[in-house]
C-alpha cells in the first residue's frame, strides 16, 4: 500500500519510542507515545530533585519554564510573552472563562463537536445569566460556517470551539471563523489540543485572540503540562479573578496586601507548574522542531490518506473530512461495538481507542502504512 501523498518518512524516528518494539500504537490523538529524550529528560528532573532539592528552582527549573513558554510560542507563532502555563486546558480555559465581562454579552457560542470541558466552563456559570449556545453538526463531522454565522451575535463575548474536532478529525477554517467573530465584536478562543504538533499553526495567521494546546497528544509532553495563549493587545485589557502566586508581577515579593498582575501573559497563571511534564514536554518540542511542523503535517497527511485508503478496501466507511486538506490524523471507523473491537485489538498487541459507535484510529509521524494493514487486518478478524 502506498500513500497517495508523497511525503518524506519519518519513521527513522520510531526507534525512539520504545512503545514499538512490543505494541503497535496507533492512539496519539489520545496520548502521545514516550520518546526516550522524554524520559532521559524526565529522569534528569528527578536526579536534580534527589541530588540538589529546592537549589534546583533558581538556576535550572525557573528557567525551564521560561523556555518553555518561549517552545510553546514558537509551536504556534506567538512570542514567549503570549503564552501562559496551565496543568491542564480546564485550567487555561477557566482562567479566560474568569476574565470576560458577560453584562452586555452574555452569550458564548461553541459547537457539538468540541471537547465538552469548553462548554463546561461556561454552563458552570449560567447562575451568573451566562448562556451557552451549542451549534449542532449535521453530519457528526464538520460544523458549516453559515450555522456559527447564525449563532453569532451582539450578545455573544466568546466563540469558543477547536481547531482540530476531536469528535471527527477534521480542521476548522479558523481564519474564516476570526473573521466572523471579529464582525460581531466577539473574541475567539480556540482549543487546539488536537491540532498543535500534528498541524502547524500560526496564531496570527490564524486571527484568534486564545489558543490552548498542551502536551499530551501531539506535542509529545505528556499530562499535567499544558498554555494558553493571549494574544499581546488583550493581555492587559484583562484581569483574571482567579490566578496564583505565578501571576503576580514580582512573585517573590511575598506581598499578601497587594496583587500587582504581571503585564504578560504570566497574569494568567497559577501556581507550581509540574516540573516533571515541563522538561518530558521540553524534550517533545525538541524533537518536534528538529523534525519541522510542516514535515510532520506531510507525512502524517499521508499516514492518514494511506489509513483511510486501507480501511475502505477492508470495506469500512472511515467518517472524515469531505475534502483531503481539511483532514487530520483522527480517522473514525463506524462499528457496531467499538469497545469490544478495541478490548479485542488490544488483546493482540494494538492500541487504539473507542468513541460511541467506532473505533478511533490516529497515527502520527512514527507510524509507517504497515502498522494500519496489522491493525485492520486484526480488526477484520473480529
Ligand atoms: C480537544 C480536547 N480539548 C480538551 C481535552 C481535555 O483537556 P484537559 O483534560 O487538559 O482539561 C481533550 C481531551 O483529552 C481534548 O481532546
Amino acid at each position: 500500500m502506498t500513500a497517495p501523498t508523497a511525503a518524506p518518512s519519518l519513521a527513522r524516528y520510531r526507534d525512539e519510542f520504545p512503545i514499538f518494539r512490543h505494541t503497535t500504537y496507533l492512539n496519539s490523538c489520545s496520548l502521545g507515545a514516550l520518546s526516550l529524550r522524554a524520559r532521559a529528560a524526565t529522569e534528569e528532573y528527578l536526579d536534580a530533585w534527589e541530588r540538589r532539592g529546592a537549589s534546583a528552582w533558581y538556576d535550572t527549573w525557573l528557567p525551564a519554564l521560561e523556555r518553555l513558554r518561549a517552545g510553546y510560542g514558537r509551536a504556534v507563532n506567538a512570542q514567549a510573552a503570549e503564552i501562559s502555563l496551565h496543568p491542564s486546558i480546564s485550567s487555561a480555559l477557566s482562567t479566560v472563562a474568569e476574565s470576560l465581562d458577560y453584562s452586555a454579552r452574555p452569550k458564548i457560542v461553541t459547537t457539538s463537536l468540541d471537547f465538552p470541558t469548553v462548554a463546561y466552563q461556561w454552563l458552570a456559570k449560567r447562575h451568573q445569566g451566562v448562556e451557552v449556545v451549542v451549534v449542532e453538526s449535521p453530519d457528526q463531522t464538520t460544523v458549516p460556517l453559515e450555522l456559527l454565522a447564525a449563532a453569532i451575535d451582539e450578545r455573544t463575548a466568546l466563540v469558543a470551539t477547536s481547531h482540530v474536532f476531536f469528535t471527527s478529525g477534521a480542521i476548522q477554517d479558523i481564519a474564516a471563523l476570526s473573521a466572523l467573530a471579529h464582525a460581531n465584536g466577539a473574541l475567539l478562543l480556540v482549543d487546539g489540543y488536537q491540532a498543535a504538533g500534528q498541524v502547524p499553526v500560526d496564531v496570527g495567521t490564524l486571527g484568534v485572540d486564545f489558543y490552548c494546546a498542551g502536551g499530551l497528544k501531539w506535542l509529545l509532553g505528556g499530562s499535567g503540562i499544558a498554555f494558553l495563549y493571549v494574544q499581546q493587545d488583550l493581555i492587559q485589557r484583562l484581569t483574571p479573578s482567579i490566578t496564583g502566586w505565578f501571576a503576580h508581577a514580582n512573585p517573590f515579593r511575598f506581598d499578601p496586601r497587594e496583587l500587582e498582575r504581571a503585564a504578560d501573559a504570566h497574569r494568567f497563571d497559577m501556581g507550581t507548574p509540574a516540573v516533571a511534564s515541563v522538561s518530558a514536554q521540553l524534550a517533545g518540542l525538541g524533537m518536534l522542531e528538529e523534525i519541522g511542523w510542516s514535515a510532520i503535517r506531510q507525512a502524517t497527511r499521508a499516514l492518514t490518506e494511506d489509513l483511510i485508503a486501507q480501511a475502505v478496501e477492508h470495506g469500512l466507511r472511515p467518517k472524515v473530512a469531505a475534502n483531503p486538506a481539511d483532514r487530520s490524523a483522527i480517522v473514525m471507523l463506524p462499528r457496531e461495538d467499538p469497545q469490544t473491537d478495541v478490548r479485542r485489538l488490544a488483546e493482540s498487541g494494538f492500541v487504539v481507542d473507542a468513541r460511541p459507535g467506532h473505533v478511533r484510529v490516529s497515527p502520527y509521524f512514527y507510524n509507517v502504512p504497515e502498522d494500519h494493514r496489522a491493525c485492520l487486518e486484526q480488526l477484520a478478524r473480529g
